[in-house]
Parts: C-alpha cells; sequence; structure tokens
C-alpha cells in the first residue's frame, strides 16, 4: 500500500512505538516543500519543538534560517525532517532503539520525496543516514552518491550555538549545497 504525507503525520502523531512517546509533549513531523528536491535531516526536536510540534523552532531554528538565508535558500523551498520525531528528555542523544522504532517514518518521508540531495546535520544524523563512521569535523561538505541521490553532511546548527566560528563552515557548505543543486538541474 502507498502511504501519503497525509498518513504518515496521522501516524507520527498517534505513535506508541517507543517510550518518547510518554514523555513527549507533541510530536514533530518534517515540514516544508513536498515537491523539494532538497532535504535536511538533523536529530530530534528540542525543548521548543516539542512544544509547538514544529522542527527548528527554537534557537538553532535562528541559525539554520540565516544560514539558508545566507546561500539565497528560504524553508518553502525545502522539507526539513529529523531522524526521530520525539524529543528525548534533556535533549540526550537518541538510543539505537528509538532511533530504530522511528526510522520507518524517515523512510516514507524520503520515499515520498524522493529529494535529489539530502543534507544531514549533525553526527547523530549522519552517522545514521551516511555511514557509522563519518566524522563531521574532517569529512563535511564532501558527497557520497546513492541510487537516486547525491548526500552531504555539515555541523548541526546547535553545534554553531556551542562554538560560533563554525558558522563559516556551515555556510560555506551551505553555499556547496546551492551549486550543487543547480549543476544537477542541468543534467
Ligand atoms: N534540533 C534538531 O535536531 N531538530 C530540530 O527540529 C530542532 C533542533
Amino acid at each position: 500500500m502507498q502511504y501519503t504525507w497525509n498518513d504518515i503525520e496521522q501516524h507520527v502523531a498517534a505513535c506508541t512505538h517507543c517510550p518518547l512517546s510518554r514523555t513527549r509533549c507533541r510530536p514533530v513531523m518534517g515540514r516544508g516543500s513536498h515537491e523539494a528536491d532538497l532535504m535536511l535531516i538533523a536529530e530530534a526536536p528540542g525543548g521548543q519543538e516539542d512544544r509547538q510540534g514544529l522542527p527548528f523552532v527554537g534557537n538553532s531554528g535562528e541559525i539554520l534560517d540565516s544560514l539558508l538565508q545566507d546561500c539565497g535558500l528560504s524553508r518553502e523551498e525545502i522539507y526539513i525532517t529529523n531522524i526521530i520525531k520525539c524529543h528525548p528528555p534533556g535533549n540526550r542523544d537518541p538510543k539505537e532503539e528509538e532511533k530504530e522504532a522511528c526510522f520507518p517514518y524517515l523512510k516514507y518521508e524520503t520515499f515520498l520525496l524522493k529529494p535529489q540531495i539530502i543534507v544531514c546535520l549533525g553526527r547523530v544524523a549522519t552517522q545514521r543516514i551516511i555511514s557509522p563512521d563519518f566524522k563531521i569535523t574532517r569529512q563535511h561538505g564532501t558527497w557520497i552518491r546513492r541510487k537516486n541521490c547525491v548526500l552531504t553532511a555539515t555541523y548541526h546548527p546547535s553545534a554553531i550555538l556551542r562554538d560560533p566560528s563554525k558558522y563559516e563552515i556551515a555556510k560555506a557548505d551551505f553555499c556547496k549545497i546551492v551549486k550543487k543543486r543547480s549543476e544537477l538541474k542541468f543534467v
């Protein structure tokens, strides 16, 4: 059976597949254009996102918006989601079993969207999606080709909040992403 965006959203809203469903305020489904060629995958909703049920509405969302704006991108033309849809208490790293329980939702989102470019934000998303050995500090901004899309990774906006010197590095990565996007449009 082929799920629709609406089906996925409803499943996420009612999900009880892991214990985070008992501590979450609201699950956070991905947001953005369902026609986007560019998909950003981050880690998990933070506290603000948990309260509002939307991705990247807190401090790290401001950093993300600024990076997007600096490279001429807007949230409306891309799709942003997380590896897990519920907030881990205290912003701890998601546990393996939580990532596995939530993975089908990300798979459906990716299947429906069929992005040409996937950008992983931060270690947790990158090591789950690209490779467990991937090191952001050494390999950010490099490209990996998979069947129907190319993938890259850069710093998570919350890492930039902790160390603002990473902003320019992430901005350069986003500018490479914009360049890659226009190259892919002409092949
Ligand atoms: N951090 C994330 O990884 N995702 C969000 O949606 C917000 C903060």
